[in-house]
């Protein structure tokens, strides 16, 4: 195949907790991506995995007495479950707890350590004798020691804004067992990425490896000033990686997660007879990681600094998008709108979804909002009303004949349609997704006042007037083909269903610049049921309960 190679990324999901609707704004956004990709012609590889160490995990699975193993397994399955349902296709869906993950974390380890960029000092940390393990910050709470306002987490004050460090919280307690934590002495291991300023500034700063706000987040909140060093370790007890020469220290889960990004392409590689340094060593490809605007941090100083020191390639593009909020609000579990990826799909079918978000979601950092009855209004308006419809009320008057033998003039319509193929690729390769939402619904506004004004059902009730209506259920089922096509990375089963009705399965978007002729035409089968705005109410109620 000709065209681009591309490796596609999604954040790796932690595997102590479901994946909710939340998650699925960036899910889905990169797997409708990858499809046009692949769909365009392009090489497109999405790998992803699991997020399985910290000390979350390690604390779930004391709790649960099993090994951390265990817990990470069931997770993963139910993950790729949940994923799998809503049609999202990953090349390969890995783990960062695995063998490759270790061994590309050892090598980028010993890069770093070989540019002495790897320094060793002792921290203060807050310790629970009673769990026997050092204090995350998110794990102490305590009067803040700026304003004293009660009850603070050991990292930031929501009364008054000031952050600190959780050793000088006032009468902290630890969260894990109600107790006051002791302060106590361990060795860290930290990364000197100021080593590496001029280079992450030149390289956040140029060549559109992020949109420009986030450039601008970063010059003026890390890049005007020294950089830090990075602490990556974790003293045991600690749920992850032994680190080289450091007995008892662990990589930070923040080491190792990003690097599961090529882990999951090793396996992937080593699956499929390919060589991981065609895809992580080469100018041939292109590395587009899709992230939430949370952890833009670690993505675009920490993760560049360390595939530049081990030589690796660094990402072409890193694309941020906003939030899900949900009826206007952050996500609740009291109101239910907390909604896991499997409730959601007890209730409703994934397309509906995958278009709303699709039609939401733009190139920028905007956050979105799932309002049930906006759901159901577009997906019936749309999908139900504008694009199924073309075929609904036309395919029955050709499944006798199939379509007509020649493509019959439709005014240019479909010529026209077919240029505006490139206006909607460009939206989709720049990750605007609303834009070529907006464009494919416009096309179908086009094409359902030519089926109203042709009025084939009025012709069939004429006599001699066969062939007219052979001839405008082609033009109107070969619209919608390639309507179809536009939304197939959006709409897989809609792209199936139409292969399927029409004979011909959708493979490439250049058979949108063709029409269909001559061809079969199988009995029509439902393709969307519209959706009523009450079951969304009863996926509520059901997250609320659960
Ligand atoms: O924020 C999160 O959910 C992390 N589990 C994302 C990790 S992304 C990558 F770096 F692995
Ligand atoms: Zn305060």
């Amino acid at each position: 195949m000709s065209g681009r190679r591309i490796l596609v990324t999604s954040a790796l999901p932690y595997a102590n907790g479901h994946i909710h609707i939340g998650h699925l704004v960036e899910y889905l956004q990169t797997d409708i991506w990858a499809r046009y990709q692949r769909l365009a012609g392009n090489r497109c590889l999405y790998v992803c995995a699991d997020d399985t160490h910290g000390t979350a995990i390690m604390l779930r699975a004391r709790d649960e007495d099993r090994p951390e193993t265990e817990v990470i397994a069931e997770m993963s399955e139910a993950h790729q479950r949940d994923f799998a349902d809503f049609d999202i296709r990953f090349d390969h869906y890995g783990s960062t707890n695995s063998e490759s993950n270790r061994e590309i974390c050892h090598e980028i380890w010993a890069s770093l350590t070989a540019a002495g960029m790897i320094q060793r000092r002792d921290v203060k940390q807050l310790f629970d004798p009673e769990k026997g393990i050092f204090l995350a910050d998110r794990f102490v709470k305590g009067k803040c020691p700026r304003c004293g306002a009660p009850d603070q987490y050991g990292d930031s004050c929501d009364e008054c804004g000031a952050t600190y460090s959780a050793s000088d919280v006032i009468d902290p307690v630890s969260t894990l067992s109600n107790t006051a934590p002791e302060l106590r002495t361990a060795e860290h291991i930290f990364v000197e990425i100021e080593q590496l300023h001029d280079f992450l500034t030149v390289w956040t700063q140029t060549s559109d490896h992020l949109q420009p706000e986030i450039a601008n987040f970063l010059q003026s909140n890390f890049l005007s000033d020294g950089l830090r060093d990075w602490d990556v370790s974790r003293p045991a007890p600690y749920f992850g990686f032994e680190i080289p020469d450091a007995p008892d220290n662990y990589w930070y889960v923040w080491f190792d997660a990003p690097v599961g990004y090529i882990a999951s392409t090793k396996e992937w590689c080593d699956a499929n007879g390919e060589e991981l340094d065609d895809w992580w060593r080469s100018d041939d490809v292109e590395i587009h990681h899709f992230i939430g605007k949370d952890i833009v941090y670690f993505h675009a100083l920490f993760w560049p600094a360390m595939l530049q020191t081990a030589g690796l390639n660094l990402p072409d593009r890193i694309r941020v998008h906003g939030f899900l909020t949900v009826e206007g609000a952050k996500m609740s579990k009291s109101k239910g709108t907390f909604v896991r990826a499997r409730t959601y799909l007890d209730h409703l079918g994934p397309s509906y979804l995958r278009y709303f978000y699709a039609s939401k979601l733009g190139a920028g950092l905007d956050d979105l909002d799932l309002h049930g009855d906006d759901l159901a209004a577009k997906v019936n308006s749309d999908l139900v009303g504008k694009v199924v419809n073309l075929a609904s009320r036309t395919a029955r008057f050709v499944k006798a004949t199939g379509l007509s033998e020649t493509y019959p003039d439709d005014g240019g319509l479909f010529e026209e349609a077919a240029a505006e193929g490139d206006r909607i690729a460009d939206a989709y390769e720049r990750a605007d997704i609303a834009k070529a939402m907006r464009l494919v619904m416009a096309l179908a506004d086009k094409a359902n006042v030519f089926v109203e004004k042709a009025e084939p059902w009025k012709l069939k009730k004429e006599e001699g007037r066969e062939r007219d209506v052979q001839d405008v259920s082609t033009i109107a089922l070969n619209l919608f083909r390639q309507i179809a096509i536009y939304l197939s990375p959006v709409l897989p089963r809609l792209q199936a269903q139409t292969g399927a009705l029409l004979g011909r399965p959708i493979e490439s978007w250049d058979e949108s610049k063709t029409p269909l002729t001559g061809t079969p035409v199988a009995k029509f089968k439902p393709m969307l049921q519209r959706l009523d705005p009450k079951t969304v109410e009863a996926m509520y109620a059901a997250s609320a309960e659960s």
